[in-house]
C-alpha cells in the first residue's frame, strides 16, 4: 500500500485548507455569522487527501465531517482564531486553499453579560477583521502556492482578478451566485478558475466533489511549474 500511496500526485505534499463560516461573538449567547455550510472546503480536503496529500483542515463552526481520518482537523470559532491557526500551520504548507467564509467585521467589544432589550433600537459597533489570505500572501515563500476564493454578485471577473493581485494569489476560484443551484448551502457549485497568469477556465454547474476535483487538478498543474 505504501508504494501505491507514493505514486499519488500529491504524495508528500502538505496542504492547508480552511472551511466553513466564522462566528463573531456579540455577547455570551449571540454572534454574527453567515450561511456557509463548509461543504466546499470539506470536499476539497477530502479530494486533496485522496490524491495523497497530508491535509490540515481549519474549520469554522460546521456540521460537516471528513471522509478520511488522516485529515488533521482544527476547529475554530472566530476570524481571529482562524488567523492564528493558519499562521501556526503556514510554514510547513506547500499549498493553502482558503475556502472559509471569514467574517469581514467583528464587534469592537463583546458584552460580558447577555444584552437586555432595554431600548427600542440597538447598534453594534464593528471593526474590520484581519484578512487572513492577504496576510498569508505577504508571507508566501517562493514555490508556496496560495489559492483563494471570491464570492461576487456584480462585476465578477474584474473583482476576482483584483483580489488575486491584491492578495498575491496563484489561483482564485470565482463562485457564481447568479446561477440557480450554485453557492453557499447547495451541494452544487459553478466556478471560474483564474490563475496568476490570468488564464481563465469556466466550468459547468457540478456537485462540490467534482468542483473540488477540478480545483485540485489545477493545483497539481501549478505546483509543477
Ligand atoms: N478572506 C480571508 N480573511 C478575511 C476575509 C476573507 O482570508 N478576513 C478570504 C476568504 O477565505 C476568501 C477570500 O478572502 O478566500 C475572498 O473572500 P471574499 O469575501 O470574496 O473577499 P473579501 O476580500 O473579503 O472582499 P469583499 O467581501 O469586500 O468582496
Ligand atoms: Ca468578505
Amino acid at each position: 500500500t505504501n508504494d501505491i500511496k507514493k505514486k499519488l500526485p500529491l504524495f508528500g505534499q502538505n496542504m492547508l485548507v480552511t472551511a466553513g463560516p466564522t462566528y463573531e461573538a456579540i455577547d455570551p449567547v449571540r454572534f454574527i455569522g453567515n450561511h456557509s455550510s463548509g461543504k466546499m472546503g470539506f470536499a476539497l480536503a477530502d479530494e486533496l487527501s485522496s490524491l495523497g496529500a497530508d491535509v490540515t483542515l481549519i474549520a469554522g463552526p460546521t456540521a460537516q465531517r471528513s471522509i478520511f481520518k488522516s485529515i488533521k482537523r482544527i476547529d475554530v470559532v472566530s476570524a481571529a482564531d482562524m488567523l492564528n491557526a493558519c499562521l501556526a500551520n503556514f510554514d510547513k504548507a506547500d499549498a493553502c486553499v482558503m475556502c472559509a467564509a471569514v467574517a469581514d467585521y467583528t464587534p469592537v467589544t463583546v458584552a460580558s453579560q447577555k444584552i437586555k432589550k432595554h431600548v427600542d433600537g440597538l447598534s453594534i459597533e464593528l471593526k474590520k477583521t484581519t484578512d487572513i489570505l492577504k496576510t498569508l500572501g505577504q508571507q508566501k515563500r517562493t514555490g508556496q502556492l496560495l489559492v483563494g476564493f471570491a464570492l461576487e454578485t456584480e462585476n465578477e471577473e474584474q473583482y476576482a482578478i483584483d483580489k488575486l493581485k491584491k492578495k498575491n494569489l496563484d489561483l482564485i476560484v470565482l463562485n457564481s451566485l447568479n446561477d440557480a443551484g450554485a453557492g453557499f448551502k447547495n451541494d452544487t457549485n459553478k466556478v471560474t478558475l483564474i490563475d496568476r497568469n490570468l488564464h481563465k477556465t469556466t466550468f459547468e454547474l457540478k456537485n462540490k466533489t467534482e468542483v473540488a476535483r477540478d480545483i485540485c487538478l489545477r493545483v497539481i498543474e501549478l505546483l509543477k511549474k
